[in-house]
């Protein structure tokens, strides 16, 4: 199983990152033998206007789109900016095609400085995968207090060690996940599914 991380905060050295960067730590303890992480701040991905030529001749969105095609499922970690999801991850999301990614278990992540970090689920959940296709899992995580915890190589109070738990909880939930719609998908590309719309409504 491989799994691709995508970190999207609009700044460089983020806590956003940080928690990517414990998720690909972590992802072999959960079965996920391969894993990439990118922070999409660092990539030169333009704000996506439709047209498919020019998506197709950005070097950085082939890399990232053939990293998504060869995973089972992915990890997307957002801030909680103003109450929005990062606009690097809608552009992301809405870039993404059924092609590379439809029917693969997604499993989103939220990261505040304080105690929010419940609108940016909410939003993604609502329109981030109608045309994509993907399947947000029932867990999601929202790390609250970011700067307080995943500091040190092992939990450092009951707080840090209470979020490590429930990061690997997830993640043993989208191995499941992962393993059951792999074979959803073999079958879709065995015998494809008459009349199924490119999108959904
Ligand atoms: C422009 C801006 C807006 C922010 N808005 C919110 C917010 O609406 N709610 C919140 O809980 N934290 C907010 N924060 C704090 C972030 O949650 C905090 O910086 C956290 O570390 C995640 O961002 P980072 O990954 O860029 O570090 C905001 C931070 C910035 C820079």
């Amino acid at each position: 199983m491989k799994i691709t991380i995508i970190c999207s905060s609009q700044r460089r050295k983020s806590q956003t990152l940080k928690v990517g960067q414990y998720f690909a730590e972590q992802v072999p303890l959960a079965g996920f033998q391969e894993a990439d992480i990118y922070d999409l701040v660092d990539l030169n991905i333009p704000m996506w206007d439709g047209n498919d030529k020019e998506k197709k001749k950005c070097n950085d969105w082939n890399t990232i789109r053939q990293s998504v095609y060869n995973s089972d499922a992915l990890i997307t970690l957002t801030p909680e900016w103003s109450g929005t999801a990062s606009p690097l991850l809608k552009n992301f999301l809405m870039m993404l095609e059924p092609a590379e990614a439809s029917d693969k278990p997604i499993l989103f992540v939220s990261v505040v400085r304080g105690i929010s970090g419940a609108y940016p689920i909410a939003e993604l959940r609502m329109n981030s995968l109608k045309n994509n296709r993907m399947i947000a899992i029932p867990d999601h995580l929202i790390i609250r207090n970011v700067e307080d915890v995943l500091n040190e190589a092992v939990s450092i109070n009951n707080n840090d060690q209470n979020v490590r738990e429930k990061i690997y909880s997830s993640l043993l939930v989208l191995n499941l996940y992962s393993h059951a719609l792999h074979s959803v998908r073999r079958k879709i590309l065995k015998k494809p599914l008459e009349n199924r719309p490119k999108y959904g409504m």
